[in-house]
């Protein structure tokens, strides 16, 4: 058993080393690169790091959300445990003065107003966070025929794509679980926002398109959303690109995933749980069979 365990391993480290090659290979040709980060919230144990999502949330707000919704994260979120948990008086004041106020709906349940009028209200704690647009023909008019996604999920929505075999996926995704991996989605965030570059001489970049290295393709219709010093923090963290990039795509992981610290604390209570209850069942087995002796 031991020797199997040994044998899948050094085929996994074989096959990784493999396509790793093929991915250096790969990154030469097309820019394409997408580098592990340190999230605070990675590994078995890892956490959301508080200041971290306060300052994502305030790049989200400030940049963001001048284009893009959050619709499945709600007001009242921003101030519950696990989060940013900002005071909830101040997140009551946020939403009351958010700009993209709730439309009123009618019986139905349809966004429509009186005489063709549209009506809307400020948000309250229990509204989800809304971007400038009503539906996505709007968005789309707005953005040059291009459709900004909502970000509420677009941490689990991307990863990072691994351009291999086929057949070699199923190994790939078993080296992520054996070493808990899961933060595709915020490395491939980061790496779109840090990915705006000028082209390369042989690649003509359409109108109103930007150059970028991680995005699949490489031209899409975001025009690089941060620059250093757009954005003042209040806690000291430097005003870079990187740092918003990190803050903003941890902050979105989070959007995502809202539940993940509390998830990862009950994790080791519940295996405690299980090893102490192993230990009881195995003293009480010895015990109950030594009368048969
Ligand atoms: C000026 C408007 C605008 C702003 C500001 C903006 N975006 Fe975008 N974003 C877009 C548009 C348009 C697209 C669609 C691009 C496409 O499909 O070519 C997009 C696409 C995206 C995508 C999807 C990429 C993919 O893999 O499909 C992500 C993620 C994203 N934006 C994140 C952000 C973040 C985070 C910020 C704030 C730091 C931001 N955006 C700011 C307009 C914007």
């Amino acid at each position: 058993m031991k020797n199997l365990i040994s044998l899948s391993a050094a085929s996994l480290l074989a096959l990784s080393a493999l396509t790793g090659a093929s991915g250096a290979a790969e990154t030469a040709a097309a820019h394409h690169e997408i580098v592990r980060q340190p999230w605070s919230f990675a590994g078995f144990k890892g956490q959301f790091d508080r200041a971290q999502l306060q300052r994502g949330f305030q790049v989200y707000k400030e940049v963001c959300a001048a284009c893009h919704g959050l619709k499945r994260v709600y007001f009242r979120n921003l101030a519950e445990p696990g989060g940013p948990v900002f005071p909830e008086e101040a997140v009551r004041e946020l939403a009351a003065s958010w700009p993209n106020q709730i439309p009123e709906m009618n019986d139905q349940g349809e966004i429509a107003g009186k005489g063709g009028e549209l009506f809307k209200r400020p948000a309250k704690l229990s509204d989800p966070i809304l971007g400038p647009y009503l539906n996505d023909r709007q968005a789309r008019a707005a953005q040059n025929g291009a459709l900004p996604p909502d970000l509420s999920v677009i941490a689990k929505a991307r990863g990072v794509h691994r351009e291999v075999h086929w057949a070699i996926h199923p190994f790939l995704m078993l080296g992520d679980i054996l070493q808990g991996y899961q933060e595709g989605g915020p490395d491939y965030l980061y790496a779109l926002l840090t990915g705006y570059t000028e082209p390369p001489a042989d690649v003509t970049v359409g109108e109103g398109m930007s150059f970028n290295t991680a995005f699949p393709g490489h031209q899409l219709a975001m025009p690089p959303p941060l620059s250093d010093g757009s954005i003042t923090y209040q806690d000291g963290t430097k005003p870079t690109v990187d740092n918003y990039a990190r803050d903003v795509s941890a902050f979105l992981a989070w959007a995502a995933d809202p539940s993940l610290d509390q998830r990862k604390r009950i994790g080791w209570v519940v295996m405690l749980y299980l090893l102490v209850t192993t230990v009881l069942l195995y003293f009480g087995k010895r015990r109950i069979w030594s009368k048969l002796h």
